[in-house]
């Protein structure tokens, strides 16, 4: 054949592929249509439901989900596939539904991109091992966990015995990423800085790719990233190198002589948890790479907007050291009964959280199969749902003042109501920031162990402030993610006499 059938081919080929294509996000269009379409009144591109994605939500909330309605709008990162916002009545069958029906790992795949760029995928062996180890054995690690806060300070807070600059994100994204490294892969490998910045660029490195694949390729042409998107070895580069920093400490362990103490953290649970069969440093390196994605910038994320809080509202400020106080005098060293009882500080992180969360929805679904719901709404398979969370927290019938930051509001629920409830880690239908249903997120336990500690060293040696003149920096908003101002500037310094 000539070079020019070639090209016919080609071109012949490629025109019914575009046609099937049409057709197929026509169709899945047009199986949405019985679920109401919310939009702009002005401005109805593209731009603006990346902006201003709050606004489109709170418009569909108000109109359908309180009358118990789920609602679609439109995708703007991938418009093939509109999303739909399920209303609150619809949360205990999301829920109780299987994974081979309604699956949280397909969603970050296809949303993510996953297969397309090289990224590691989402690790069952990694959810398992923080459900059941990591949250077994918090009692024990909260001492390391304090070790490792009061290392890393000295190591990220400069002297300043006078108050001194601080950029808040630049100082608690790797603090985070030590303490929980500690805890995940323990001490080799926490302070290796190659090892953290492996981590944080394989985190950013995702989303980067999967908006580095949309702007190149429309979706139909997509599956062709693996061969020829240019980035495409960068996320198999870096795990391949996390695997080799790995693979010392790997070896390490699995020729442990049997009988010596075995390690507390992720990599041994990984490695105890396959049961005998061959497990190779790659694959222990690819759950850890997945949890480090799931709680490094979340958490991060979570203890900036904490800290604008805490400068924000200085009134809180002697109650919560007070509270430090009196109960590190009855236990000096850290556990789960101690980091338990300090249930002020744990309603004002809830609170932060309440106001300042990292993403305005969550219990993200996507359908394996058509289904149709107990009221009758049915959506087919390969449907992107999801729960507007910064609503549910924010509708006045359930937290009265919602705009207010209270910040002993759950303390109070906790005293006047059921005290086992309304903890910073608790999920219910009405508190959804930590998702719900079996997926719930496994590590929200570790998280309020973490931020407790943090918080504890900085209130008992450190003054903050804001810069003279300045308010509680603004969150940033992309579609459905936000984040706390990293940029800002704050003023700390070491309390006299500590
Ligand atoms: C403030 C910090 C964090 C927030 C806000 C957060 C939030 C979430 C949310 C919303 C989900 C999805 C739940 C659902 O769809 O029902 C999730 C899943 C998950 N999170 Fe977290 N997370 C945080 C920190 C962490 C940390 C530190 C770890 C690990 C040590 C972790 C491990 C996981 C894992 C493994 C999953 C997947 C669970 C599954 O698929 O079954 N998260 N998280």
């Amino acid at each position: 054949m000539t070079y020019i059938s070639h090209l016919a081919i080609a071109v012949v080929l490629g025109l019914l592929l575009h046609r099937l294509y049409s057709a197929h996000k026509a169709g899945q269009l047009q199986r949405l249509l019985h679920i109401p379409d919310v939009k702009f009144d002005h401005d109805d591109n593209q731009a603006h439901y990346i902006s201003s994605t709050k606004e489109i939500l709170h418009k569909g909330y108000i109109k359908y989900n309180k009358k118990g309605q789920a609602f679609r709008i439109r995708n703007p990162v991938d418009e093939g596939s509109p999303q739909v916002i399920m209303s609150k009545t619809y949360l205990d069958e999301v829920k109780n539904a299987g994974e081979d029906l309604l699956s949280f790992p397909l969603y970050s795949i296809q949303s993510f991109l996953l297969r397309l760029s090289g990224s590691i995928l989402p690790s069952l062996p990694a959810s398992h091992i923080t459900r059941i180890d990591l949250n077994k054995n918090l009692g024990e690690l909260a001492p390391v966990m304090k070790d490792e806060c009061v290392e890393t300070f000295k190591a990220m807070i400069p002297p300043c015995e006078d108050w001194t600059t601080l950029k808040p994100w630049d100082t608690f994204l790797p603090t985070v990423a030590r303490i929980t490294g500690r805890v995940l892969v323990g001490p080799e490998l926490c302070r290796n800085p190659e090892w953290i910045g492996l981590t944080i660029q394989n985190t950013q490195g995702i989303m980067k790719h999967a908006m580095g694949i949309r702007a190149i390729y429309p979706k139909m042409w997509q599956w062709l990233a693996p061969w020829t998107y240019p980035g495409r070895h960068e996320l198999p580069a870096l795990r391949k190198r996390a695997a080799e920093l790995l693979e010392p400490v790997f070896l390490e362990r699995v020729n442990a002589k049997p009988g010596n103490e075995k390690r507390r953290d992720a990599i041994q649970w990984l490695i105890d948890g396959s049961g005998g069969k061959p497990i190779t440093p790659k694959e222990v390196s690819d759950s850890l790479l997945f949890l480090f994605m799931a709680g490094i910038h979340s958490t991060s994320a979570t203890i900036v907007s904490i800290v604008y809080d805490l400068i924000a509202h200085p009134e809180i400020v002697s109650e919560l050291i007070q509270e430090i106080k009196s109960v590190q005098a009855e236990s000096p060293e850290w556990s789960k009964n101690s980091l338990g009882k300090l249930r002020k500080m744990d309603s004002f992180m809830k609170e932060s959280q309440r106001l300042h969360p990292v993403g305005l929805v969550t219990v993200q679904r996507c359908t394996v199969r058509p289904h149709t719901f107990s009221d009758g709404l049915h959506v087919p398979a390969n449907t992107f749902m999801m729960f507007p969370t910064y609503e549910f927290t924010h509708d006045p019938e359930t937290y009265p003042d919602p705009d207010k930051f209270d910040a002993w509001r759950f303390y109070r629920m906790r005293e006047a109501g059921d005290p086992t409830k309304f903890h910073f880690a608790t999920v219910s239908n009405d508190s959804t920031n930590f998702g719900a249903g079996f997926h719930a997120c496994p590590g929200r336990f570790f998280v309020a162990h973490e931020l407790k500690i943090i918080l504890s060293e900085l209130l008992l040696n450190y003054d903050l402030k804001f810069v003279q003149g300045t308010d509680r920096p603004q969150d940033g908003h992309h579609d459905f993610t936000v984040i706390p101002c990293t940029q800002t500037e704050l003023l700390i310094r070491r309390k006299h006499g500590v």
